[in-house]
């Protein structure tokens, strides 16, 4: 036997046994605690890439299979010796999510780790992620939010200004052969993505995209009258609509992926052209932003204009007067983090608002009414943080956004790890103790399927409530919302929830109430609407149509009707 084939068997001994150890050394299924009958070695790793390979979600398999039929709290085995508790119960969450006993899993390393591996998402809850907390926390007080809000309200009035174009435009237009629209439908999905990259990228680097001025020059240049296909109102990904940077970032967040072995995945993104090309691409616009603001501070002391997240963090810098708050790459990692935790999130649960306003034309036209009564008027001024926040006059604004948020489940599940042994409490009163090392996926707003009297737990008793579009629920008898009316945890809970939560409701809001007041949402058919939901990193519905109306044109014809789309005329 050569040495070569020695050395080789050698290695595969060794991994061999590395293999049994790992396995051996694993908690195995934890007692007393439901499971479904499961396969020697691979416990139901199977059905879920099966499920995988059908589906678009991930979670669903959760719900169906385990959550159903087993109750709020089920074990998953990922191999036969590997569980992974399904915690789907308002009180569990909370336990797990709140306890020092668990911490972020190695799925959102998994996920993060290849793009910004010292971000906030990829981190541990350890001294690292208490210094970045500290550095980024002005990012989140009322001062910086109420920049960001006006940032925000910018570029959604860009967004009105480019669906009155396409409005425009298409009304001028035929559509084929004897077509006459009487609702003019397009995908708004790359709308939204659009005006988050824009916004986000102004609030977090300084700079904005500017994808959406060049996508309004780009449908105002197109000759009127021409023959135009429906679809060709849709931005296209990668549309001569897009900047440089933006695209760089699309190539990065494409290459993000949830589900089975996500850091093996991205590790061979990693190894593309393309990526390398866009991620050093990325990096260098960065690093020239950086220095920039570090350049800006310097010269402008204290009295130096804070424009973006950048800017917060270097002008505490400057003001500690100790080098640097967060060493270079951390802080790039931070934001990287920014945008990505902040971007598919926020444009995920407006497609939603787009999705439940256009189905509930009574709840648009409420809003339309308060917010006309409520804020200014659009050609007087954008709305701002003050007009919006805690003065008590968007109560049904508050309550939409937050059914939204519930009902659209853009997060559904985050991942724990137990880092020492601990107990849960099941549903049933019953301690479990869990061992060190064990995985718990933590379904979000399922667990407001949990029927409680106690309104902290759950919604009424009434089952199929709680799958309707409701904000109603939110408000108490006398028209006030009351964030406690019910369990809300679509931002997570406890020290490692949601960063960005009050700058997320912010811009839902804004974008909400400036929607309203331009535009009255039309019904949509099975064509651009369906009740399917795919998730890559977010769960969001599979059509993102939209069909705009002008308030003038929808009060004149006395109100919505059921019926839209295409009416054929010859
Ligand atoms: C509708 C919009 C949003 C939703 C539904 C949402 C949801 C969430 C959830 C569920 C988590 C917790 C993950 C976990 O517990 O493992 C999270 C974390 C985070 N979010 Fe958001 N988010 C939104 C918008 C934003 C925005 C706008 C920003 C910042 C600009 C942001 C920044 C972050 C950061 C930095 C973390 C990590 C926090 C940590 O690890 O300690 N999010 N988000």
């Amino acid at each position: 036997m050569s040495s070569l084939q020695t050395s080789f068997i050698t290695a595969a001994v060794c991994v061999l046994a590395a293999v049994i150890v790992h396995y051996v050394l694993r908690p195995g299924m934890i007692k007393n605690i439901p499971s479904r009958p499961m396969l020697p070695i691979l416990g139901h790793a199977h059905e879920l890439i099966r499920h995988m390979y059908y589906h678009e979600t991930v979670s669903d398999y959760f719900v169906d299979s385990f959550v159903k039929p087993l109750g709020p709290l089920s074990q998953f085995m990922k191999s036969a010796y590997e569980p992974v508790l399904i915690v789907a119960d308002k009180r569990l969450n909370d336990q797990i999510l709140n306890s020092k006993d668990w911490d972020r899993g190695a799925l959102m390393q998994g996920i993060f780790g290849g793009v910004t591996p010292k971000g906030m998402l990829a981190i541990k809850t350890d001294s690292m992620l208490r210094l970045h907390r500290r550095a980024l926390a002005p990012s989140m007080s009322p001062a910086f939010i109420s920049i960001s809000a006006d940032v925000f309200a910018i570029h959604m009035a860009r967004l009105m200004s480019l669906w009155k174009v396409k409005l425009q435009l298409a009304s001028e237009c035929k559509f084929g052969a004897g077509e006459q629209i009487a609702d003019v439908f397009w995908d708004a999905e790359g709308d939204l993505h659009m005006l988050t990259t824009d916004a986000i990228s102004q609030i977090v680097f300084g700079e904005s995209f500017d994808q959406l001025p060049r996508e309004i020059q780009l449908f105002s240049e197109s000759p009127s009258g021409t023959f135009l296909k429906l679809e060709d109102l849709n931005r296209k990904p990668g549309s001569k609509g897009q900047s440089e940077i933006a695209g760089y970032m699309d190539v990065i967040f494409h290459s993000l992926s949830s589900g089975i072995a996500p850091g093996l995945k991205h590790a061979i993104q990693r190894l593309k052209p393309s990526y390398q090309r866009a991620f050093g691409g990325f990096r260098r616009w960065l690093t020239g932003r950086v220095d920039e603001s570090r350049k800006k501070i310097k010269n402008g002391g204290e009295i130096a204009e804070i424009t973006c997240v950048i800017d917060v963090i270097l002008a505490k810098e400057a003001k500690a007067g100790v080098g640097s708050v967060l060493p270079e790459d951390e802080l790039w990692d931070e934001l990287g983090t920014f945008m990505v935790a902040g971007e598919e999130t926020t444009s995920t649960t407006m497609c939603w608002i787009l999705k439940f306003l256009s189905e509930n034309p009574h709840v648009q036209s409420r809003l339309h009414e308060e917010m006309t009564r409520s804020l200014p008027s659009s050609d007087e001024r954008n709305p701002n943080y003050d007009d919006i926040v805690g003065n008590g006059v968007c109560d049904y604004l508050e309550a939409v956004v937050y059914e939204s948020l519930r009902h659209g489940e853009t997060v559904r599940a985050v991942g724990r790890q137990s880092i020492r042994e601990t107990t849960v409490t099941g549903p049933d009163g019953q301690e479990h103790l869990i061992p060190a090392g064990v995985n718990a996926m933590c379904l979000l707003n399922t667990s407001c399927a949990v029927y409680s009297d106690d309104p902290k737990l759950g919604w009424r008793s009434d089952k199929n409530d709680i799958h309707r579009f409701n904000p109603d629920r939110w408000l108490r008898p006398d028209g006030t919302f009351d964030k406690d009316a019910g369990p809300m945890l679509s931002f997570a809970a406890g020290p490692r929830a949601c960063f960005g939560l009050k700058m997320a409701l912010v811009f839902l809001r804004l974008f909400t109430a400036q929607l309203v007041m331009a535009f009255a949402l039309a019904p949509l058919s099975s064509q651009h609407s369906t009740e399917d939901s795919r998730a890559v990193l977010t769960r969001r519905p599979t059509k993102n149509w939209v069909g705009v109306r002008t308030w003038s044109n929808e009060l004149k014809n006395g109100g919505f009707d059921e019926g839209c789309d295409v009416k054929r005329t010859v």
